[in-house]
């Protein structure tokens, strides 16, 4: 399989492309920012895994991954990439415009991108999308994450349109929503909550990436009937 994943040089990223390289019959993309000596790093423990340099916000590289879209033809693509923190304030205190940053580096960039997979996909008639969100969506949100969970909330949905309109096109649209990792995206948060979050799992400890990583390789290999779904991983914290 030709696969693209975005933000593939970091954190769960990273467990993914390693994961999906580990098959030598897949050719991996994966997109890095700032991670570049990670991406580095991967190509050189995998020679089917080769890095883009695409950052979000510079509109040149996304229309130039768009491009590479439409040369190298994906199989299946992986919106991993998140731009923004976690945490920030509580909504009252978010300034509007911020919601729009948040919109125009996540969901427009992601749109773009699903787009360009889609119009290859439509055409052979087979490709599946895997969209990662966050368990946050199904337990309460965390205090100060509004733009972070309004985004996930928005491609939640997006992901569930695309299942409906190219399901008969032999394309799927799933989703996986982890629970909470150890990741750059969640250095900053204070040791004493990441105990509690820790003391307050049914397994007492945390999600790991290679635990998610292995849930994404399942629905880029699965059947095409499995359409429309969303892993919740979450280890039954809450169950919706
Ligand atoms: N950690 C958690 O607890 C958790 C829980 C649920 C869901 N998730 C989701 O898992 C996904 C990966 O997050 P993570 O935890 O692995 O954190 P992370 O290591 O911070 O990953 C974020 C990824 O986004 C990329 N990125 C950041 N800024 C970018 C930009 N300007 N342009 C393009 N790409 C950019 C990063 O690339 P570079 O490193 O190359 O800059 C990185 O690979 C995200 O969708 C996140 O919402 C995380």
């Amino acid at each position: 399989m030709i696969i693209l994943i975005t933000g593939g040089s970091s954190g769960l990223g990273e467990a993914i492309t390693r994961r999906l390289a580990a098959d030598l019959n897949n050719t991996v993309y994966f997109t890095f920012n700032q991670s570049g000596p990670n991406a580095t790093q991967i190509q050189s423990d995998f020679p089917n895994a080769i890095p883009i340099k695409c950052d979000f916000k510079n509109e040149t590289d996304v229309a130039y991954l768009k491009t590479k879209i439409g040369e190298f033809d994906p199989d299946v693509l992986i919106n991993n990439a998140y731009l923004g923190s976690f945490i920030i304030t509580h909504f009252h205190k978010t300034a509007p415009t911020d919601f729009l940053t948040g919109f125009k580096e996540n969901i427009v960039p992601t749109i773009e991108l699903t787009q360009a997979a889609i119009a290859g996909f439509r055409k052979k008639k087979s490709g599946k999308i895997i969209t990662i969100l966050t368990a946050a969506l199904v337990n309460t949100p965390p205090a100060g994450a509004a733009i972070y969970v309004a985004n996930k909330a928005y491609l939640e949905k997006l992901a569930q349109v695309w299942a409906a309109e190219n399901g008969k096109y032999n394309i799927t649209s799933n989703t996986v929503s982890p629970s909470f990792m150890l990741t750059n995206f969640t250095k900053s948060v204070d040791e004493r909550i990441v105990e509690q979050i820790k003391e307050n799992h049914p397994l007492k400890k945390l999600l790991t990436t290679q635990e998610v990583a292995d849930t994404v390789y399942f629905l880029a290999n699965t059947s095409n009937q499995i359409n429309g779904v969303n892993i919740v991983i979450n280890a039954a914290i809450n169950i919706k």
